[in-house]
């Protein structure tokens, strides 16, 4: 009997969908998980295809052909670390190891080299699109050895999104490149539906839209340049109603959003690196602020806020461009923050391929990501979207509208933070003279940290204290 070309272990949703998807593609697979139900399922749900689940580690092993591409879709952490260790005396060398979970880059950087010392690959791979994408075609960011990666690009290439029949999986650098990109992906996951949520809460307390209204805007935006996964799903989740109870079902959902780290990393990097990426960062901390509910209900008894709504009128169009303004910003910080890191880290990242791959599959996908895949491949170098002349007029178009949209939010006490740090980030980047010559003078005042003069050459201090 032939043996199986690729093999997952972690049968959860991700995985189990993830291996239907490789067997659906032609490719005969083995999944292992400890939990004997988890097996079943996937002997259940794979039956048309030639995909079997086993319980143990050493029937999986041993059906697999050498070398062997082992893939782990398990929670990441020390988890995987332990899958390794038991997996590990089992391999031979030159088997593959992938990890396709949402691993912490430094981490993924640590098991390449500790596997390649023992001669055995490893590739680190970011993988998105949920569980349905996982089963009918992800975006798939994968860093390692490309020569490593060949072993394994049919099959990925195979199970991966389509757009225009260009596969969206690519090898994107070296080490860690797969899942530092995938970071950053998620950054501006957590970006894209911070706006989102910051532009329902105005529509429904600002302008006090209902939730057909809602819902119809981000459907016709859908159809527009706000094209995008997070917009299409945000006008189905307004009009669903409560099964439990009457009304609409988001409304009874508790406002507390867990998280689970790739957003924060993306923040903590960026701030190692120097680059500044404030609506993510402001996505990270609503998130966080949002956590502390017991706070903000004590808080909220104190504080009297306002009506928010108000005799303005927004129109559709009108409010799409603001949130289309803040998709780009957002968009524009994770880019620069990955050319930055491609230096820092060697890793040679092609933005035009990035951009390519997002365009399906993942959950950042959207129609923009051709229009910056063209600026990436015209413009290889360019160190910030914004310098593409036609980016700048739609966040100009959106900051235009923006100001009337931040009135209303202000006036009621509606949380802008995500909104206000993109359209602040789009000022202080287009600014060519910042306050900080205050600063600086502060600096010196208190520390004699010194400066310099946009009039003269050198470092300078003053006495400033009479
Ligand atoms: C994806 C998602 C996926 C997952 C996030 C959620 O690209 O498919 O990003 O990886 O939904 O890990 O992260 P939080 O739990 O931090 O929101």
């Amino acid at each position: 009997m032939s043996k199986a070309k690729f093999g997952m272990i972690g049968l959860g949703v991700m995985g189990r969908n993830f291996l239907l998807n490789v067997a659906d593609s032609g490719f005969k697979c083995v999944g292992y998980d400890l939990n004997d139900e988890k097996v079943n399922a996937l002997n259940e749900e794979g039956r048309e295809f030639d995909v079997t689940g086993v319980d143990t580690l050493e029937e999986f092993v041993g059906s697999l052909e050498a070398p062997r591409n082992i893939m782990l879709l398990v929670p990441a952490g020390k988890i995987v670390d332990a899958v390794i260790a038991d997996l590990e005396p089992h391999l031979e060398a030159g088997d593959l190891i992938i990890d396709g979970g949402n691993s912490h880059f430094p981490d993924t950087e640590r098991r390449e080299k500790e596997l390649n010392k023992k001669n055995l690959e490893f590739l680190g791979v970011g993988v998105s699109g949920g569980a349905k994408g996982a089963r009918l075609g992800p975006s798939i960011m994968i860093g390692g050895k490309k020569d490593v990666y060949a072993q394994v690009a049919p099959i990925l290439e195979a199970v991966s999104a389509k757009v225009n029949g260009e596969p969206c999986a690519a090898h994107l650098g070296n080490g860690s490149a797969g899942h530092f990109v995938k970071m950053v992906h998620n950054g501006i996951e957590y970006a894209m539906m911070q706006l989102i949520c910051e532009t329902y809460d105005v529509m429904k307390n600002g302008l006090g839209m209902n939730h057909a209204a809602m819902s119809y805007a981000f459907d016709r935006w859908n159809k527009s340049s706000l094209n995008a996964y997070l917009t299409e799903i945000t006008a189905a989740i307004l009009t669903k109603e409560d099964d439990l109870g009457d009304g609409y079902l988001v409304e009874q959902i508790l406002d507390t959003a867990g998280q689970k780290g790739t957003g924060r990393w993306t923040s903590e990097v960026a701030l190692e690196l120097g680059i500044p990426i404030p609506t993510i960062d402001a996505a990270v901390t609503m998130r966080q602020i949002s956590a502390l509910r017991d706070q903000r209900l004590a808080l909220s008894e104190v504080i009297e806020k306002s009506s928010a709504v108000g005799s303005e009128k927004f129109g559709t169009d009108e409010l799409g461009r603001i949130l289309l303004g803040a998709y780009v910003v957002s968009y524009a910080q994770g880019f620069a923050l990955l050319a930055e890191a491609s230096k820092e880290k060697g890793f040679e990242l092609d933005f035009a391929e990035i951009a390519k791959i997002w365009r399906g599959g993942c959950i950042i996908r959207a129609s923009l990501l051709e229009e910056f895949r063209t600026i990436f491949a015209e413009t290889p170098s360019i160190e910030n979207l914004l310098f593409d002349p036609g980016i700048t007029k739609t966040v100009s178009e959106g900051r235009k509208g923006f100001l009337k949209f931040q009135a209303i939010a202000g006036r009621g006490g509606i949380p802008v933070v995500a909104y206000s740090s993109g359209y602040g980030y789009f000022d202080a980047i287009t600014s060519g003279r910042l306050p900080a010559n205050l600063l600086q003078a502060q600096r010196d005042y208190f520390g004699s940290h010194t400066y310099k003069r946009i009039d003269r050459e050198g470092t300078f201090h003053t006495e400033w204290e009479d």
